[in-house]
């Protein structure tokens, strides 16, 4: 035996690491790494930020698990009300979990109970999680279903525009996203039966493509005209990766459910499930829970990383990095056929790599990636149906060197694997 670690994770390096801070890793070895991955759009406030660290030291000191059906403890309304202050109009009340997964599942299971209704729609491409409930929503690639049959049941798949896939411009991939949705509404789940549509603003595993102009809008009025509840999934949008606290800010639509995790808290397992207060006391008393949800050590965490969130400028100087590395991404498509489309807001941007007919090809962003981490020492991850996507998600407290450093050696690897 060589290891009793499970190796059931896929692994993006075989690195060890004992550190990090702020956009940097340290391996065993002492050598330092770029870490555009931020485990997973998670460090959004960088490795250990000294103000979340202070946070969770500070909070272990005085309770590390208080159960929230025993007693309740103060940092469950303080978070509370910090939520309301920075998530979309009317969400105001929250559940909290431990997951990404748990907090879709806590969404699903609020919207069938307060709608008595059993459907839900989600969109091609999204990825909401791996239980059971959460793989049956999601379609990003096929190995997070394999094998795992059979799943729940009552999910419904309707299309998502990719305008750069489908050749049309965004507006014809608007309509007839939405027509399809219409005919999905008519053919396989009646209005009167759904409970929810589900939707990430940005896909994140189904390859860093935000839902063009209109398309949000014109879920939520389906789902108004029909009593549904239009569930937004920010787990990975959320907490300032595209420049706004939520990515729906920049949509003009607002959710009647918000899921939040990832970035909330900054590395700390927590997550949240926020909606109306009217919505939330419809939710039986009794009918949903878990042992650690609203643990005080993730609530310190998540209340020490809004702040540094809403400090004044930060979310523009996002914007502003943003913008910047877009511009200097875009720059290399210009010289390099293969870099065939960069998008994204903020600092989710998509790197798609496709091959001379303009088709997805993993293998040459597999060795992009490679070789921005042997050579480059930075590291990144890959998304998409195809997994040929390189996404850029670096912390949000990366400096402007360290992007050029990122942009320099994703350059180097284009030119090196052509
Ligand atoms: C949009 C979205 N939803 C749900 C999840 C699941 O979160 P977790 O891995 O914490 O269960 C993820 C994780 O990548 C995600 O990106």
């Amino acid at each position: 035996m060589d290891s009793h670690v499970a190796d059931v994770w896929f692994r993006v390096t075989d690195l060890e690491v004992v550190s990090g801070s702020g956009a940097v890793v340290t391996a065993v070895d002492g050598t330092e790494y770029l870490d555009f991955t931020s485990g997973i759009g998670v460090v959004n406030t960088g490795h250990c930020h000294p103000d979340v660290v202070a946070a969770i030291r500070d909070q272990a000191g005085r309770f590390i698990h208080a159960q929230v059906n025993v007693y309740r403890h103060p940092l469950l309304e303080k978070l509370g009300v910090r939520l309301d202050e920075v998530t979309p109009d009317g969400i105001e009340r929250f559940f909290y979990a431990n997951s990404g997964a748990e907090a879709v599942e806590g969404a699903v299971k609020l919207a069938r109970q307060v709608t008595g209704r059993p459907h839900l729609v989600v969109f091609q491409g999204s990825f909401h999680g791996r239980t059971a409930q959460t793989m049956a929503m999601t379609t990003s690639k096929i190995g997070y279903r394999a094998g795992h049959a059979p799943l729940p049941a009552g999910v419904f798949v309707a299309p998502f525009p990719n305008p750069f896939a489908t050749g049309e411009s965004q507006a014809d991939a608007v309509a007839r996203c939405l027509a399809e949705l219409d005919l999905v509404l008519a053919t396989q789940t009646a209005p009167g039966e759904t409970a929810a549509m589900v939707i990430e603003p940005v896909l994140g595993e189904g390859g860093y493509l935000p839902a063009p102009p209109g398309f949000l809008a014109g879920i939520a009025e389906r789902c108004r005209s029909h009593g549904i509840l239009f569930v937004l999934d920010e787990i990975q949008t959320g907490f300032g990766r595209t420049g706004r606290f939520f990515a729906c800010e920049d949509q003009g639509v607002t959710p009647d459910v918000l899921i939040m995790a990832k970035g909330l808290a900054s590395g700390f397992p927590i997550s949240a499930v926020g909606s109306s207060a009217e919505l939330m006391r419809r939710w039986p008393t009794g009918s949903h829970g878990g042992t650690y949800g609203g643990n005080p050590m993730g609530c310190a965490a998540a209340l020490a990383t809004i702040d540094v969130i809403d400090a004044p400028g930060f979310l523009d100087d996002v914007r502003a990095k943003g913008a910047r590395l877009t511009a200097a991404l875009r720059g290399l498509a210009d010289e390099h056929p293969a870099l065939g489309d960069v998008r994204g807001p903020g600092l989710m941007v998509g790197a798609e790599i496709v091959d001379g007919a303009g088709k997805p090809d993993a293998a040459r962003a597999g060795a992009i990636t490679r070789h921005c981490v042997e050579h480059g020492r930075v590291l990144f991850m890959t998304a998409g149906s195809f997994g040929n996507v390189v996404r850029w998600i670096p912390p949000l407290v990366a400096t402007d060197e360290q992007l050029d450093e990122g942009v320099g050696a994703f350059a180097r690897a284009l030119a090196a694997t052509g």
